[in-house]
């Protein structure tokens, strides 16, 4: 059982459905051929026997009152009138002459009306006949009409029908096999290129690999075509997303990881250095430390593609936007920064994680704050029920980095100078997105940058107004 079961999972399915389209098909054939036989022998049969009835009939017209003995002999040929003979039900009024057709014990019980008229088959001067013994109603008692017509013909006709038939069945299952063979063939083409295409993924690791889709038709499987090749597409993205993020990070590691080294070296020399110069090169080994531990935790963060669900909550944005202003204020308390806190906003909620929401937050105040210059106008935070607004006075975003600020260790020319890594907003742009909004980047009018993170269309708005806060 177990090895049929296996044979059976092993089989293609193309020759499954070949199998069993041309079986199908072969069995309903072979079935046809065989009611038409049953039906055609039947109906030989009964004409037959028709004719028996009717040549006993007319027998009985012919030889009214007469005695018993052979009324016609014509059973040797082919067409009727059948060969007639009536025999008594008493062996002592059997005629002088022989009978032509047999006489038995059951002849002289149809004669004496003990035994219902029957039919008989039986051989006759080398001729197959068929007999119809009945009772004599021509006049008298007690005698049995005998009749019999040759029945070779209806024999041979019979004959010839089952050669007729078994050629049909015969050439009917070769159609089936060679039809069933062809719908299979036709029919999981698709699906042997959507097999070939993912075997070949599968061997070559490469996720460009596309099925090619007939142009036009909707059916199950080019719908399934298509699903898989936008699967793939998500797979190529998702890919060379991934090593688009090794190369860079590796990359952006690179020269940190360079100058840390060169001060360990510096100070496994210490003896040789004076003390000034110690001290300096530990507190850079310090900072750079520092800078790489920074860079490879926005890294593990921007490798977090979706927020942790169990800590999704409604967060109160209001309070969250002043924690995160004074912060940036405690932070940098060279900068002045101006919250404003639009009546309808006072009371938003936003579902989402709110420690990420307040990266989000400090990553925009950050690079406010990096990029005022020193004495420089206030960064203005504006809160609205539909939006935060973050604009600061600095020298702005140039037109042709505005398409770029948001990709990972993007940084513009004129931010070289400054510290960071070109991780900020990526991370910015990936935490806005897993919460619903959107964030972008203007020239604000009049100087400076301006991001905007407008939020998704269900953040919910109480009916509650706030007074305007500022820092
Ligand atoms: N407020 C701004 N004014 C002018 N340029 C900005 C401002 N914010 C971002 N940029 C530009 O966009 C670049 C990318 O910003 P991002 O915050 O991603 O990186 P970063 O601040 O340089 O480094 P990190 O945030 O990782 O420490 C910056 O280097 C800078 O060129
Ligand atoms: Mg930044």
């Amino acid at each position: 059982m177990s090895g049929r079961r296996r044979l059976k999972d092993r089989t293609p399915l193309r020759t499954r459905l070949a199998l069993l389209a041309s079986g199908t098909v072969a069995l309903i054939t072979v079935g046809v051929c065989v009611a038409s036989y049953a039906v055609i022998r039947y109906e030989l049969g009964h004409q037959l026997d028709l004719q028996l009835t009717q040549a006993a009939t007319l027998a009985t017209q012919q030889n009214r009152d007469e005695g018993p003995g052979v009324k016609d002999g014509e059973c040797r040929y082919l067409a009727a009138p059948a060969c007639a003979q009536i025999a008594p039900a008493d062996p002592a009024d059997d005629p002088k002459g022989a009978y032509l057709l047999p006489v038995t014990d059951t002849t002289r019980e149809v004669a004496a009306g003990t035994r219902a008229p029957y039919y008989t088959n039986l051989t006759l001067q080398g001729h197959r006949v068929r007999m119809l013994t009945t009772p004599y109603t021509g006049g008298g008692r007690d005698k049995a009409l005998q009749v019999a017509l040759r029945s070779d013909t209806a024999a041979r006709g019979l004959r010839q029908a089952t050669a007729l038939l078994a050629a049909i069945s015969a050439a009917g299952v070769a159609l089936a096999a060679a039809g069933g063979y062809w719908i299979s063939r036709r029919g999981l083409a698709p699906v042997a290129r959507l097999t070939a295409t993912a075997e070949r993924i599968a061997a070559t690791r490469d996720a460009r690999t596309r099925i090619d889709l007939p142009p036009g038709r909707r059916d199950e499987v080019t719908r399934l075509a298509a699903s898989f090749n936008t699967m793939l597409g998500e797979l190529e993205d998702s890919v060379t997303a991934r090593r688009r993020l090794v190369a860079d990070a590796s990359h952006e590691l690179r020269t940190p990881l360079t100058a840390l080294r060169t001060n360990a070296e510096l100070l496994a020399r210490a003896d040789r250095l004076t003390p000034a110069q110690r001290e300096r090169a530990s507190s850079a080994l310090g900072r750079q430390i520092h800078e790489v531990t920074s860079l490879v935790n926005d890294l593990i963060e921007l490798a977090r593609d979706e927020e942790p669900q169990p800590l999704v909550e409604d967060v109160a944005l209001a309070p969250l936007v002043t924690h995160a202003v004074e912060a940036a204020h405690a932070h940098w308390p060279q900068v002045t920064f101006t919250l404003t806190v639009h009546p309808e906003a006072a009371s938003t909620t936003l579902p989402g994680v709110p420690s990420r929401l307040s990266r989000l937050l400090a990553n925009l105040l950050g690079n406010a704050a990096k990029f005022t210059p020193p004495g420089g106008a206030p960064v203005e935070v504006t809160l609205s029920s539909r939006d935060l607004t973050v604009r600061d006075h600095g020298p702005g975003i140039a037109p042709e980095d505005l398409p770029y600020v948001f990709d990972r260790f993007y940084r513009a020319e004129a931010s070289r100078a400054l510290p960071g890594s070109g991780l900020g907003l990526a991370m910015a742009q990936q935490i806005a997105r897993a919460h619903g909004a959107e964030l972008t980047a203007e020239r604000a009018l009049g100087g400076g940058a301006l991001f905007r993170l407008a939020f998704p269309p269900a953040t919910a708005v109480p009916a509650a107004g706030a007074p305007a806060a500022g820092t």
